[in-house]
């Protein structure tokens, strides 16, 4: 049968700002699975009756949430006339950039921090053919560097347009995920709706798209808990973070561009946002895997892992609760870190009789 999904501009078109008439750039984004998780949630709030969801964005087009704004900002910069389209990133932004560029046709260049970016990042934006730049700074200064040239270029005749989520469009696009766990619920938004916090466009996204849903078709609307790790939690900390360091390094950003934003959609929904450390991180990215058979990338972790924290410290309380836990990307983004927390795979001699041992022995 014909997959029908057409991406997520024509899905919810009547909630975008797109014309009929728009021609869309798409890679029919969107439309990821909501699974439910029943061991996990018995893992982390036994006996409780918590309904624990699983938005698996890792299997957008390009591995990761960034298809959904992408689509729409290409969209719009290829409507503006743009040649070219720039961004600065950690990694999943900038692969999804270069995959929308490449399919528009048009140039793109990423700026991403050196030795930071995980490898299946790279990877991705090498073969979609983009321009990568990487500077020995951090995303944060990245973010700077994009966002200066884009406006001194304003006044060229061949304008770059900016692709980061301070770009409009991009939460536009991004907000559709809301619309899609309200349908995938039954048309409920979830009690909690958990997720990573990094630059803070994907939490400011979701709360328009809830508000948005709720206003139009009574889904009611959750509460946010965002998760930072906490050597890059600016916002938990109330001031900017000149080194972040973390393992998600998805999420290694200390200047976050939507931070008002992000404090705003927090206070109208009752949220919470709170640091979590990178082992508490790896616990729950190894719970997803082991417990679930759902391989993220370790940024991708921290909203559940975030859930449990709140969870084991009392200020959540589970009892017959709907959460969603945001999986923003695919374990196969960051094969590195997968391969550096696991032990060796053990060797055998290539005889059935060393094979016959070993099922013998363990
Ligand atoms: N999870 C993943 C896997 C990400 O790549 C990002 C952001 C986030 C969560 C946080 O989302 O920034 O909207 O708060 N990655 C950006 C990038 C910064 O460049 O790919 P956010």
């Amino acid at each position: 049968m014909a997959n029908s999904w057409p991406g997520v501009i024509r899905a919810y078109e009547n909630y975008l700002p797109f014309s009929a008439s728009t021609e869309v750039v798409t890679l029919n984004e969107g439309n990821t699975p909501l699974i439910r998780a029943g061991r996990l949630a018995e893992a982390i709030a036994p006996g409780s009756g918590l309904r624990l969801f699983l938005k698996y964005e890792g299997l957008n087009p390009t591995g990761s949430f960034k298809d959904r704004g992408m689509t729409a900002a290409v969209t719009q910069a290829v409507r503006d006339g743009a040649h070219a389209i720039i961004c600065a990133s950690t990694g999943n932004t900038a692969a999804s950039a270069a995959a929308y560029a490449a399919r528009a046709g048009i140039r793109c260049l990423v700026l991403v921090p050196e030795g930071k970016i995980a490898l299946g990042k790279l990877a991705a934006c090498l073969a979609y053919g983009a321009e990568v730049i990487a500077i020995d700074g951090s995303f944060d200064d990245g973010l700077d560097m994009v966002r200066t040239i884009v406006d001194r270029d304003a006044i060229a005749r061949h304008p770059i347009s900016l692709v980061n989520s301070i770009n409009p469009w991009r939460l536009q696009g991004q907000k559709t995920a809301a619309f899609e766990i309200c349908d995938q619920l039954g048309g409920a938004a979830p009690d909690w709706h958990c997720l990573p916090v990094g630059n803070a466009g994907n939490i400011t996204a979701c709360w328009m798209g809830f508000r948005e849903y709720d206003e139009h078709t009574g889904t009611g609307l959750p509460r946010l808990l965002g998760g930072q790790a906490s050597g890059a939690a600016p916002i938990v900390q109330g001031e900017v973070v000149a080194h972040p360091e973390t393992i998600a390094t998805a999420i290694r950003i200390g200047n976050p561009a939507r931070w008002r934003e992000a404090l705003d959609a927090l206070d109208e929904s009752g949220g919470i946002i709170t640091a979590v450390d990178d082992e508490h991180i790896l616990a729950s990215w190894r719970m997803l895997a082991a417990k679930e058979g759902i391989f993220v990338e370790p940024a991708s972790a921290t909203g559940l892992a975030a859930l449990k924290q709140q969870i084991d410290c009392g200020e959540i309380d589970p009892t017959d609760k709907t959460a969603v836990c945001v999986l923003t990307g695919h374990g196969l983004k960051d094969p590195d870190a997968a391969v550096a927390q696991a032990k060796p795979p053990r060797t055998l001699p290539a005889t059935l009789d060393a094979l016959e041992r070993y099922l013998a022995n363990t």
